[in-house]
C-alpha cells in the first residue's frame, strides 16, 4: 500500500512531490478583514456582508453545541474554532504530503508583468491556512479568501482580504479577475460543481491556474475500493457513509472528488490538465517495520486524529439531516473505539485535479 501519489491515467503528473518550504519572505501583518465592494458590482446584493461585528456576529448560529454558519443551508459542519483548529493540522498533514503548490503556482503567480497585479481566490478558505500562505510566500500578489464566514485571523496580511459569499450563487462578481482558483474540501457546500467549475473558467484568466482537491467521503479496502457498506463493514467506513447520506441530503454534492478531473479535462476552456491521487491510511494500522510503512504510519496517525475531530464536526449535519441520535451515537462510538485500536485497515482517497485556462 503507497501512501505516496497514484498514477491514474494520461494526464497524471508523473513528477515528485514538491517541497513544503517555497523560499519567499513573509509579508507585514496587518489586522484588517474587508471586503471589497468595488469586485463585487455584479454580484447579487443578497450574497454580500460587509466585516461590522453585529454582522460579524450574525455570521454564526448555534447547532448541536458547535457554532455553524448562519449563511448556507447545503453546508452544515461547523466554522467554530475547534473546526478552524481542525483544519489548521489537516492543512499540515496535506501539505506534508501533497506539497504546498500546484506545480505551476510559482510560473504563474510570478511578478513578470508589468502594471498586472496577480491575483489569487481560495473558494471555501476554511481557517485560510492555505491562502494565508499564498499571501505571505507571494506579497506582490493580491490574495482573496470567500467563505460562508469572515476569516478569524488576528494578522492578516496586507496583500490578503476575506469576502463572505455563498459560492453557489454564482462567481460573475470575479469574472476575469484571478490568475490562481484555488478550492479544497468544499463539495459538501456545493450544490454543482461542475457548474462551479463553469463559472471558475470564466473567473480564471488566460494562462491561469485552476486547482482543485476533493475526497468522496467513502472509505476504501486494501484492494483500493470502497468499503462496501453492509453491517460487517467498518464503523468508520460506516460513519462515513452517514455522513455521505447526509450531504447528498442537504443537497451538497459527495461524490464530486470523482469527477472532478474529467470535468476538468473535457472542459473546452482548460488544458494542460493533470490528476493526481493520495491515498492516507485511516490509522497507524499498517504492521510494516520498513521505512516506508513507518511514514504511511505517521500520516495514518494524523489522518485518525483528523477522523476522530471529524467524528465531533460531524454531528450538526448528521444530526440536522435526520439522523437519529441513538444511531448515530452508536455508529459514532464503535468508529471512535476502532480509530483509537487501529487494527481495521482502511483509506481515505484524496484527489487532486489542477489545469490551465487556454489563452
Ligand atoms: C472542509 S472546509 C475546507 C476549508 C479549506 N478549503 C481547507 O482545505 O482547509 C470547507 C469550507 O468550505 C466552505 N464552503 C462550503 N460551501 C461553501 C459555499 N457554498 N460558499 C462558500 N464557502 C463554502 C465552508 O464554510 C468551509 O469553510
Amino acid at each position: 500500500m503507497s501512501l505516496s501519489r497514484d498514477v491514474a491515467d494520461d494526464d497524471s503528473d508523473a513528477c515528485s512531490l514538491m517541497s513544503v518550504s517555497s523560499g519567499f519572505a513573509p509579508s507585514m501583518a496587518s489586522s484588517a478583514t474587508t471586503a471589497d465592494w468595488d469586485m463585487r458590482s455584479a454580484s447579487r446584493p443578497p450574497s454580500v456582508l460587509s466585516m461590522t461585528s453585529s454582522l460579524r456576529q450574525n455570521a454564526y448560529r448555534h447547532e448541536y453545541g458547535r457554532g455553524i454558519n448562519n449563511y448556507s443551508e447545503v453546508y452544515r459542519l461547523p466554522a467554530d474554532e475547534e473546526e478552524l483548529s481542525r483544519l489548521d493540522k489537516q492543512h499540515i498533514m496535506f501539505m506534508e504530503v501533497m506539497g504546498k503548490y500546484a506545480p505551476p503556482m510559482e510560473e504563474v503567480l510570478a511578478d513578470d508583468t508589468p502594471g498586472e497585479i496577480k491575483t489569487c481566490v481560495d473558494l471555501g478558505c476554511g481557517s485560510g491556512s492555505w491562502i494565508l500562505d499564498v499571501a505571505r510566500d507571494f506579497p506582490h500578489c493580491s490574495a482573496v479568501a470567500v467563505d460562508l464566514v469572515p476569516m478569524q485571523v488576528l494578522n492578516m496580511p496586507p496583500n490578503c482580504r476575506s469576502e463572505v459569499d455563498d459560492i453557489n450563487l454564482g462567481l460573475q462578481h470575479f469574472y476575469g479577475d484571478f490568475n490562481v482558483v484555488h478550492a479544497r474540501l468544499i463539495s459538501s457546500g456545493i450544490r454543482d460543481y461542475a457548474g462551479l467549475i463553469n463559472h471558475i473558467a470564466l473567473t480564471v484568466r488566460p494562462g491561469g491556474l485552476v486547482d482543485l482537491s476533493e475526497f468522496d467521503f467513502q472509505v476504501y479496502g486494501t484492494n483500493k475500493k470502497p468499503i462496501p457498506i453492509d453491517q460487517h463493514a467498518s464503523a468508520v467506513a460506516r460513519w462515513m457513509n452517514l455522513v455521505h447520506q447526509a450531504v447528498a441530503r442537504q443537497g451538497g454534492e459527495p461524490d464530486a472528488a470523482n469527477h472532478i478531473h474529467g470535468w476538468l479535462r473535457d472542459h473546452d476552456a482548460f488544458e494542460d490538465v493533470h490528476y493526481r491521487r493520495w491515498w492516507f491510511q485511516t490509522t497507524t494500522w499498517n504492521q510494516g517495520t520498513d521505512p516506508e510503512s513507518r511514514r504511511q504510519n505517521r500520516y495514518g496517525a494524523a489522518m485518525r486524529d483528523d477522523i476522530l475531530a471529524f467524528l465531533h464536526s460531524g454531528r450538526p449535519l448528521l444530526l440536522g439531516s435526520g439522523c437519529p441520535e441513538h444511531i448515530l451515537n452508536d455508529v459514532e462510538d464503535s468508529a471512535r473505539k476502532e480509530l483509537q485500536e487501529g487494527r481495521v485497515p482502511g483509506f481515505i482517497l484524496m484527489q487532486h485535479v489542477y489545469g490551465r485556462r487556454k489563452h
